[in-house]
């Protein structure tokens, strides 16, 4: 290596001590340890620190509905999380907890810091009370139907129906999601951070290359909207830190969260003897690298940099952000069995075969990733268990028969053992930019190459011929000298594999270093497999595990302030809902204005059978009735009946659009007979 040790800081972003870790938190955690552990084997001081985020209303609330504490939930969801992560092969340095004393008093430094500098205000503001729960209710927490398209049971801030986004003040029929109380209106004093005194310094951390420049670009919009003030406190009954001087209010969860990035790295510095402030001081020259979801890029880009900035702390070196995991080219979802908890995989499947998996298609953008679970058996089958074991197991069966378990003392081709070696810094520079998929196809065509050799040699012909035992040792060892450098550069992806390979080969620990001097004359142990092929029913068994999982309570919601709306995953419904649905061919026989009414036409429907359906549609500003009438449509015809202001809606009429003049009545082909049911 030619470069001098970095000393390097980096974090995954906290996962929240209330729900379980599922393959969508992975791509992030297997990402970021793959980093790490290949700056580790290039001889750098890194460390890795995470953290459960332990704080705010849904974790207080789902302890409520347990009977249990907030802190006996976070102690049981906290094991649960160092479990799942030991057994992905997550190697944090420290996993702590935001619910700790090196939180609490990192946050009050960092608080009062910013109160110092006159960066926080307070203001009255009028929130959603639930009068029963006697509690402020967040924006998640208010449901009620749509302002725009009607659809029942919204959040308060977005409609899953129509995908619009509102105040909680505009849903209509709005009720408290804890307790059904209608909620009321109340005022309570609340703590901002000026968001906006950082707006040059912003302005310039943000194109100084510490972003990706499409998240960058982003960014830019979000300049353009204005840097809004940022609430950062929550009144009581709320589960967090109170706020110095300030009884009844506590720190908003997202203040204290990236703060647990500090407070984590604070233990480790204890347990180790680390200096925190050669880290965090405004004068370090250590690395600091945050790996987050692009969901929670406004956090990590904005509010982090200025609260670190008015704190007098260091900025971080740069932001990763990924994309999304979708399975089998759709969101995960809890009844198709792709919604998968790390333990239910892990109850199946080797985490390398997914770690090598997300490694293969991992970039350094925020492109989302798709886990095909076809593809995933046949990449990992093809490209592990094919190509890298494969060479392995075809040398290393002869070198125990033929050489009493000995190495070679030369290799029969160094110039192909060089070419293996030279390509270490191309693949170092894939790592280090994480692009990952790139660095996995040099390596799958590197493994091609060395099977290539193999398969010229013709090892097993030469074993049959008498007097030819020092040939095909020394093709073997080469062989095994070619894998030996294809599992230093898997190393990070394959940490359990290459410690197995280690073993096998009777040496130290492989580092990066390792690739320039070849392995030669000495004595191996016996070979056993070191990975065996998926086995499809074992894919079949974890989703069929994982639509059992459904019975399981859904998660509750997170909290979020900016930003796009969170919770990436959406359940979808099973063929049996579908199937409840009547969807059935209509005929449009009449349309027609109705008075008093700006939005609706009333329709009437033939259905076929000689039945005939009054339906009032919201589509006048859409269409004239004279161009609707005669066409066909399509109806849901086992609607419950509405009664309107101006009469019964007995079903509806299906259109697509964001609604007003760009609405879209579904029209089948002519062909389609009224009364066809929709399947
Ligand atoms: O979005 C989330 O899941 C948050 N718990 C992430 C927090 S990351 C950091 F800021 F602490
Ligand atoms: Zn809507």
């Amino acid at each position: 290596m030619n470069e001098s040790p970095r000393r390097i800081l980096v974090t995954s972003a906290l996962p929240y001590a209330n729900g379980s870790i599922h393959l969508g938190h992975l791509v992030e955690y297997i990402q970021t340890d793959i980093w790490v552990r290949f700056q580790k084997m290039r001889g750098h001081a890194c460390y890795y620190v995470c953290a459960d985020d332990a704080h705010g209303t849904p974790i207080m609330l789902r302890a409520q509905a347990e009977g249990l504490s907030p802190e006996d939930l976070i102690a049981r969801v906290g094991e649960e999380h160092r479990a799942d992560f030991r057994d992905f092969q997550v190697g944090f340095d420290h996993y702590h907890s935001t619910h700790s004393d090196e939180n609490r008093e990192l946050a009050t430094r960092i608080y009062r810091a910013l109160q110092a500098g006159g960066h926080i205000k307070t203001r009255t503001i009028t929130q959603a009370y639930d009068p029963e729960k006697e509690m402020f209710l967040p924006d998640r927490f208010i449901k009620g139907e749509c302002p725009r398209c009607g659809a029942a049971d919204q959040y308060g801030d977005s409609c899953e129906a129509c995908g619009a986004t509102y105040a909680p003040t505009d849903l209509k029929n709005p009720r408290s999601a804890i307790s059904g109380a209608t909620p009321v209106e109340r005022d309570s004093e609340h703590y901002f951070f000026q968001l906006g005194d950082f707006a040059d310094m912003l302005k310039k951390w943000t194109r100084a290359g510490h972003l990706q420049p499409e998240v960058a670009n982003k960014l830019g919009e979000w300049f353009q909207d204005g840097l809004r003030d940022w609430d950062i406190s929550r009144d009581a009954p709320y589960f967090g830190f109170e706020i110095p001087d300030a009884p009844g209010k506590y720190f908003y969860v997202w203040l204290d969260a990236p703060i647990g990035y500090m407070a984590s790295f604070k233990a480790l510095c204890d347990k180790t003897g680390l200096d925190f402030e050669g880290f965090w001081g405004r004068d370090s020259d250590a690395e600091l690298y945050h790996f987050i979801g692009k969901d929670i890029i406004y956090f990590h880009a904005l509010f982090w940099p200025a609260m670190l900035e008015g704190a007098g702390f260091r900025t971080p070196s740069a932001i990763f952000a990924h994309g999304f995991l979708t399975v089998n080219g759709q969101k995960m979802s809890k009844s198709r069995g792709t919604f998968i908890k790390a333990r239910t995989y892990l109850d199946h499947l080797n985490p390398e075969y997914l770690r090598y998996y997300f490694a293969a298609k991992l970039s350094g953008g925020v492109d989302d990733l798709d886990l095909s679970l076809e593809d995933f058996s046949q990449r990992v089958n093809a490209d592990l268990v094919g190509k890298v074991v494969n060479i392995a197991s075809r040398c290393a069966g002869f070198i125990g028969k033929l050489s009493d378990g000995k190495l070679a003392a030369e290799l029969p081709d160094p110039d192909l053992q060089d070419t293996f070696a030279r390509c270490a810094s191309e693949i170092a520079g894939l790592y280090e930019k994480r692009e990952f998929g790139h660095a996995m196809r040099e390596i799958m065509a590197l493994a091609d190459r060395a099977n290539q050799y193999i398969d010229e040699q013709k090892p097993w012909v030469l074993a049959k011929q008498e007097g030819q035992e020092q040939r095909v040792q020394a093709i073997c060892t080469q062989g095994l000298n070619l894998f030996r450098v294809l599992m230093v550069y898997l190393k990070p992806v394959l940490p359990a594999m290459a410690e197995q390979v280690e073993a096998f080969l009777q040496i130290e620990p492989l580092t990066w270093n390792s690739v320039s001097t070849p392995l030669l004359g000495q004595t191996i142990a016996p070979f056993k497999p070191l990975m065996t092929r998926i086995d499809p029913a074992a894919i079949e068994a974890m989703t069929a595990a994982s639509r059992e999982d459904l019975a399981v309570t859904a998660e509750p919601a997170a909290e979020t302030a900016a930003g796009p709306p969170r919770d990436p995953i959406a359940d979808s419904i099973g063929i049996e809902d579908f199937a409840k649905l009547d969807l059935r061919i209509a005929r449009i026989l009449k349309a027609g204005a109705v008075e008093g009414a700006d939005k609706l036409l009333q329709l009437t429907l033939d259905i076929g059978g000689g039945e005939t359906r009054n339906v009032f549609a919201g589509i006048k500003q859409a269409y004239a009735p004279t161009d609707l009438e005669g066409k066909l449509t399509v109806m849901v015809a086992n609607l419950a009946p509405r009664k309107m202001k101006f009469g019964i809606s007995e079903g509806m009429v299906l259109a697509a659009g964001p609604g007003g003049d760009q609405l879209w009545v579904l029209h089948p082909d002519e062909g389609a007979q009224p009364g066809m049911r929709v399947k």
